[in-house]
């Protein structure tokens, strides 16, 4: 079986991030034949169109990274009811120059975690309406979305709720179905 590559990203800078803790969990638990990388975001500038065409190092860094993945995975805390900031940058950056989106094509799943009630569902669409424009193939269920999660990952960044693990087993399976679905055409 060919070996699927998935690049995942968190949207948050914090060093205790509960987003970046669902990723780490997700290494653990992908499928046989699938390995997932994380990137960290850390050290990524503002975008700046000027800069489309040469951008900085750890952008080339990373649209390197997104063009060789076969599936992207993004975990994303929830701010004012969107996508903060810092992930809509690193969105913003990897779909340029002109004419060179490196996520197109991508299939890609979204998770979400948040300490709110609604777990940063508000984040996930918000992110999928930037997937249309940049013709990205959304996993469309299961929803992976982390409500109360100060209750659901301790003190070390350790997810503790099994049925959130459960979920997060079901989103790395349905990623890898529709990847290979979308390369066997
Ligand atoms: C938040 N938070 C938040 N939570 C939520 O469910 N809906 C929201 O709209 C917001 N808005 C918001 C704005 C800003 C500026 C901050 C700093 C926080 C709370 C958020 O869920 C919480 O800080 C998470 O812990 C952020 O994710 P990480 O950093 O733990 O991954």
């Amino acid at each position: 079986m060919k070996m699927v590559k998935m690049l995942g990203i968190a949207g948050s800078l914090r060093k205790g991030s509960y987003n970046k803790a669902i990723l780490r969990e997700a290494v653990g638990l992908v499928p046989e034949n699938v390995e997932l990388e994380i990137f960290d975001i850390e050290g990524i500038p503002p975008f700046n169109q000027d800069l489309a065409n040469g951008p900085p190092e750890r952008v080339k860094e990373l649209k390197e990274k997104v063009r060789n993945a076969d599936a992207i995975l993004f975990a994303t805390p929830e701010y004012n009811f969107s996508v903060p900031g810092v992930l809509k940058n690193v969105i913003d950056w990897v779909s340029r120059a002109n004419g060179e989106n490196s996520w197109q094509g991508k299939p890609v799943a979204i998770m979400s975690a948040s300490t709110g009630l609604m777990g940063g569902e508000r984040a996930q669409l918000h992110l999928r309406q930037s997937f249309v424009y940049l013709d990205m193939h959304a996993v469309n269920r299961p929803e992976v979305i982390v409500a109360l999660a100060a209750q659901k990952i301790d003190g070390n960044g350790n997810l503790i709720d099994e049925h959130t693990k459960g979920k997060i087993k079901e989103l790395l399976a349905a990623l890898v179905e529709l990847t290979n679905k979308l390369s066997e055409k």
